[in-house]
């Protein structure tokens, strides 16, 4: 019996794997390396001492997809596979909406046919949309502004429909907000490619000295400072979230949506002075307009999580940019070749 992890060689599936790998959890792996790279998998292997079962192949690619189902005795599956740059899906909506909708209607599909009716799906705060209020508890009215949040807010739709059909399905689908940081081994982490998009990567890269200084994306919110805030979660204690999501699959029958973050928000200018005093690294910024279709603020209401899953988030934000940190200062480069 083994998990099927789609997207396992992402950021968020590589450090899933190691949590999985390290509770002697059998898995397999998918995925075409659209935006990641081999080696992600040959770190979570040097972090565990542990072999993956991989298989280069595309969601989209059926027969492909199937192979891996005949193959493997699959008893559950955790479902990371999919793109997921906001800007990007603004420019190309048919790819995001072919990727991650066609992609998961293939993945489900096989499902039935093999009888794996256990799914961890991960989903975004990005669901709630521009008008409900923080801390977002799960059953508020949904909208998204852009297609990739439409893509997860349409998956989670299917989702729901695919249990009302079939009530034997147990489905969690999980709401992240802010995932940063890295493995404390320093051997995996995010690796953007291009410009990133995200506050954590462009800070640790103007701090490697690869970009001059950070834009903070407006000053006139109504939060504290003026800066927009987020619930910053650790990639790792979301990770661990995994586990307890894929262990209430195995004891519970439903479908549930269920926040990931700390239920805490911490503003732009908070991050940098803290990562400034936990690294001892020095980001200049300057102030620039909003960004168009962000929120002054953002963070989880975490009860249902804590309360169905047994889970809740253990690192600090000075966690986060400690290990956000060593991920970037042990490869400036190129974690590949660095
Ligand atoms: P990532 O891009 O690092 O990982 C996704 C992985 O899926 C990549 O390795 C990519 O190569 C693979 N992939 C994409 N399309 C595929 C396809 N058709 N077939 C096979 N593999 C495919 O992203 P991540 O940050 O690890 O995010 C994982 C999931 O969590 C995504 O679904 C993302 O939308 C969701 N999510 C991420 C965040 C975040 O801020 N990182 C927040 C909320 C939700
Ligand atoms: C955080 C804060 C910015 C960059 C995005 C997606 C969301 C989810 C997580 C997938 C905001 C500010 C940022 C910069 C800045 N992904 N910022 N300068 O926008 O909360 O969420 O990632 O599901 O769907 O929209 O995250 O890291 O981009 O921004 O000032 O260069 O940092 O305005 O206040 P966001 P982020």
């Amino acid at each position: 019996m083994a998990v099927l992890v789609t997207g396992g060689a992402g950021y968020i599936g590589s450090h899933t794997l190691v949590e999985l790998l390290e509770a002697s959890i059998d898995v397999v792996v998918v995925d075409n390396y659209s935006n990641s790279k081999p080696e992600a998998l040959n770190r979570v292997k040097r972090i565990t001492g542990k072999d993956v079962t991989f298989y280069e192949v595309d969601l989209l690619d059926e027969k492909g997809m199937e192979a891996v189902f005949k193959k493997h005795d699959i008893e559950a599956v955790i479902h990371f596979a999919g793109l997921k740059a906001v800007g990007e899906s603004v420019a190309l909506p048919l790819s995001y909406y072919h990727n991650n909708i066609t992609g998961s209607l293939i993945l489900f599909k096989l499902m039935n046919q093999y009888g794996v009716k256990k799914l961890v799906f991960s989903s975004s705060a990005t669901v709630y949309g521009l008008s409900n209020l923080s801390p977002l508890i799960e059953d508020l009215p949904l909208s998204t502004t852009n297609p990739y949040g439409t893509t997860k807010w349409m998956i989670e739709k299917i989702l729901e429909d695919i249990y009302q059909a079939d009530p034997t399905w147990q489905i969690v689908l999980l709401r992240y907000f802010n995932p940063i940081g890295a493995h404390e081994s320093g051997l995996i982490g995010e690796d953007p490619s291009g410009i990133p998009n995200n506050l954590m990567p462009y800070v640790t890269q103007v701090g490697i000295g690869k970009r001059k200084q950070l834009g903070i994306f407006g000053k006139d919110y109504d939060t504290p400072d003026g800066t927009g805030v987020r619930d910053y979660i650790h990639v790792v204690d979301l990770a661990k979230g995994h586990l307890s999501a894929l262990a209430y699959t195995t004891t519970q029958q439903g479908i549930e949506a269920i926040n990931l973050g700390t239920g805490k928000g911490h503003s732009v200018l908070e991050v940098i002075k803290t990562f400034e005093k936990a690294n001892d690294v020095k980001i200049p910024y300057t102030f620039m307009d909003r960004r168009p279709g962000d929120i002054g603020t953002c963070y989880a209401d975490v009860s249902k999580a804590k309360e169905l899953l047994g889970w809740e988030a253990k690192r600090s934000l000075e966690d986060m940019c400690r290990d956000a940190w060593r991920w970037q200062s042990m490869y400036p480069e190129d974690y590949v070749n660095d």
